[in-house]
């Protein structure tokens, strides 16, 4: 008789813990569906609006701020690392949780190889992207400003050469 409810008894803690483990999974679901659904509103507030230097001779602070730039880096012959550092001139871009870059993508001929998302306040706008070398002609970096919208610049390559 004791057996029998020893046995019962385990089986109802089997279940109790299977309710438990199966509760949390879904809580834990919940929880990032919430922070997701908190960053989606987040970047609906996000400045998209399309930016450019005015007068390319004479950049203002907040142009170049917001300029990235482009460096092309050591190559293996097959693939080659090309850096993108958000700020010109020695004049970077802040990285607060009010004011960051959000994100910087990278075009090789006008195709997106690649983007790297940021999270307020947590890192510097710069990223790094290791491309094949099938025949280089532009490099394209878009960066976006929470706050001061979507920026740009480009390379014209000749002969893996900066132009
Ligand atoms: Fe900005």
């Amino acid at each position: 008789m004791q057996r029998r409810n020893l046995l019962k008894m385990i089986g109802l803690l089997g279940i109790a813990g299977t309710v438990g483990v199966f509760s949390s999974c879904t809580e834990n679901i919940e929880e990032k569906k919430v922070i997701k659904e908190q960053k989606d509103d987040k970047k609906a507030n996000f400045n998209r609006q399309k930016m450019g230097i005015k007068d390319p001779e004479n950049p203002t602070k907040a142009e170049l701020k917001h300029t990235p730039e482009i460096s092309i880096k050591e190559t293996d012959g097959e693939f080659t690392r090309i850096e993108i550092m958000v700020g010109s001139q020695g004049i970077i871009h802040p990285t607060t949780v009010e004011h960051w870059i959000d994100y910087i993508k990278l075009f090789v001929n006008n195709n997106l190889v690649g983007a790297v998302e940021f999270e307020a306040g947590m890192a510097r706008g710069f990223a790094s992207f290791i491309v094949k070398n099938n025949d280089l002609k532009t490099l394209k970096a878009e960066i976006g400003c929470n706050l001061h919208g979507i920026w740009e610049s480009s390379l014209t390559l000749n002969n893996n050469e900066q132009s």
